[in-house]
Formats: structure tokens, sequence, C-alpha cells
């Protein structure tokens, strides 16, 4: 358990090579515990609790999910049943989708005993594609980073939900350029929002305590009033899904924070990595999962005697909507921090980007 958190990794292959162990992301900030996932229905059910989560990370996950089905039956059919059941986990981040398809393409092309191996090799190299795409993102968002610092003030980051190593399999997206800033001994200081109603800034908020990165919670009420006192120097996201026209789809409340940034003149920028952008989907047809009204009545934490509990904050009566995404519109956005640079939100400078992707 220990060898994941001091690695900064939230999932890898187990010693003996084809299970997965997990850093489960339900029981921090408040324990740090490892599962071990040997069947599809364990990759499945993780994903969907959120015990595993973010866009790359859950891209992986599906991955892996297909490599363990593929060890009980890699026929035609259980590859199909397989490819059902880890898309139908999650439906916004386009990582999951993207991640099966490459899988399902590849081992489709062998035959069935050669299709978990197939499965294994290139799930490893969709998991090296996205630590590499973590670095680089962080080399680009530093030099947006150091654009803003002013000697030893520190430059205040505002960011919201966790797209950190926790999210990803490497060293994080939005928050790649904070921990290249400290590494360049840039100084910075994040406001974290709270993250309502599963709470992932706890997560950032406890990632960027084991790397003593200054940070304050906010409530997610307070992102805009910190904005417009001036408090704020750059917002920086993650991304589910970013279309081909720059339209950023990001977890509930990204719009918002948008919003009063352009009101305030303060950059905007989402941390997109290629496998987050979706060459074919409009803004308008992106599916926003709807979660649990449960997430929104009970709040998880951790007892007096420090155990885990919860507390149910409404009654299981009450009408709850609980979309778990926004779009924030392209012309919000100030630039898009991919792992090829630092983009303008428009359809004609990712394409230059990715011109082999864009097609
Ligand atoms: O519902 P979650 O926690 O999976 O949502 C995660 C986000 O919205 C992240 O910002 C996004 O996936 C980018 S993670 C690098």
């Amino acid at each position: 358990m220990a060898d994941l958190v001091t690695a900064r990794r939230s999932l890898q292959l187990a010693d003996d090579g084809w299970a997965v162990d997990i850093l489960d992301q339900t029981a921090l900030p408040h324990t740090t515990e490892v599962r071990r996932l040997t069947t599809l229905a364990d990759a499945t059910e993780a994903i969907r609790c959120m015990r595993v989560r973010g866009a790359p990370l859950i891209g992986a996950l599906a991955a892996y999910g297909l490599c363990l089905a593929l060890r009980d039956d890699p026929s035609d059919a259980g590859l199909a049943a397989a490819v059902a059941a880890v898309t139908k986990t999650r439906p916004t981040a386009v990582n999951l989708v993207a991640a099966v398809d490459r899988v399902a393409r590849v081992v489709r092309l062998c035959p069935p005993a050669e299709r978990a191996a197939a499965a294994y090799a290139e799930t490893a190299a969709i998991c090296d594609e996205d630590v590499h795409i973590n670095q680089a993102i962080g080399e680009h968002g530093l030099t947006v980073l150091e654009g803003l610092a002013r000697g030893s003030d520190p430059v205040q980051v505002l960011t919201h939900c966790n797209a950190g190593w926790l999210a990803t399999v490497g060293g994080g997206t939005a928050l790649a350029p904070v921990y290249a800033a400290v590494a360049a001994g840039v100084p910075v200081h994040v406001w974290v929002s709270e993250t309502r109603p599963r709470s992932q800034g706890l997560l950032t908020s406890w990632e960027l305590s084991q790397a003593d990165v200054p940070h304050t919670v906010i409530v997610d009420n307070a992102a805009g009033r910190l904005i417009q006192q001036g408090r704020v120097d750059v917002v920086l996201v993650g991304t589910d899904r970013t279309t081909a026209g720059g339209d950023v789809c990001n977890k509930i409340g990204t719009y918002l924070r948008a919003l009063a940034a352009r009101d305030n003149g303060i950059p905007f920028y989402a941390c997109v990595p290629g496998p987050s952008i979706d060459w074919h989907t409009p803004p308008g047809a992106i599916p926003i999962e709807e979660r649990d009204p449960e997430e929104v009545r009970i709040v998880p934490g951790t007892l007096p005697d420090g155990r885990p509990g919860a507390v149910r904050v409404l009654a299981e009566t009450s009408h709850v909507a609980n979309p778990a995404f926004d779009v924030t519109p392209a012309r919000l956005v100030t630039g898009l921090i991919t792992e090829r640079g630092v983009s303008p939100a428009t359809a004609d400078a990712l394409r230059a980007r990715y011109p082999e992707r864009a097609g």
C-alpha cells in the first residue's frame, strides 16, 4: 500500500503480473486502502463506485478490465460482453471508450489464445502514454505559471475537483503544472474547491498535503468571491471530454468558475490530454452522467472514534438532481494546455496540433 502512495501511483499491475492494484479513492482522504482487482466485475464496480475516478484513470482501468475478462473468456462473445460491461459504467469521460475501443481493435486481430497477452501489452502502452502526457502538460503549464509569477509572491491557482496524480496513471493534468512549478522554485498557492457532492477537492487537498504544496480548501460557492477580490491569478482544471471546437466538459461547477474568471479578467485554462479530445461529438450531445441522488443526501466522513461513517443530511424522499459534469463553452476558455503545447480553444488550433487525429 505504501508503495502506491510513495510512488504517487493510483493504479498499477500487481506483482503477479496480471491483477491490478488500486488506491481506493472512496477511502481517501481518511485512510489509504489498496484493493486488488482480479475480475472484470471488480474493475467495473471500482469505476462505477468511483474507487477509481478521473478520466485518464478510468480509461486505464477500463482497458485492464478487458484484460481481466479475456483471461477468463477470450472468445468473440466474451470480448463483446466485456466491452459492453465496461462501456456502460460511466458515460462522460471519453478516455474510457477510447481506451476500450483501442484494446478491442488490437485483440480482435489475434487468435483467442493470444488475446489476453495482447490486451495487457496495449493497456501498458496506454498507461505509459498517459505518464508522458502528464509530464508534458506539466512542462507546458509551467510556462503559463511562470508568466504569472511575481517574485516571491505565490501564483494563486484555483482548481476544481481532482485532476492530480490520483486521477491519472502519471502525475496528473491540472495539478501537473503546480508540481512542475514547485520543482522549478516558482512559489504557488492553490485554492481547492471542495467539489460537492463527491468532494474530490478533499482528494486534491490530500495530494497537495502529501507533496507539501501550500493550499486552502474553500466551499464551492466561495470561488466567485475569491476571483472577484483579485485573490486568484489563474484557474486550472482538467477535462473529461473536450470537443473538437474546444468546449470543455469537466466536473460540475467548472462552468461557473469560467464565468467568474471571464467577468474578472482572470485566465481560465483546461489541461487536456489528447485522448480526452472527442473529435466527433458536438458539445450539446455529450452524455452528462446523472449520479445517484443519495450522493447528495448522505455525507460521508469519519466518526469521532476515527471509524468511517456517514450522515444523512436530506430525507430519502427529497427530490435531488445530481448532474456530475458541465460544459464550458470554448469562448470562455483562455487556452487548452495539451501535451503538444498551449492551444487556443478553437477548432483550427486543435486540428493543427493533432492533424493525424482530427481527420
Ligand atoms: O467524477 P470524477 O471524479 O471522475 O470527475 C473527474 C473530473 O472531472 C476531472 O477533472 C477530470 O476527469 C480530469 S482528471 C485528470
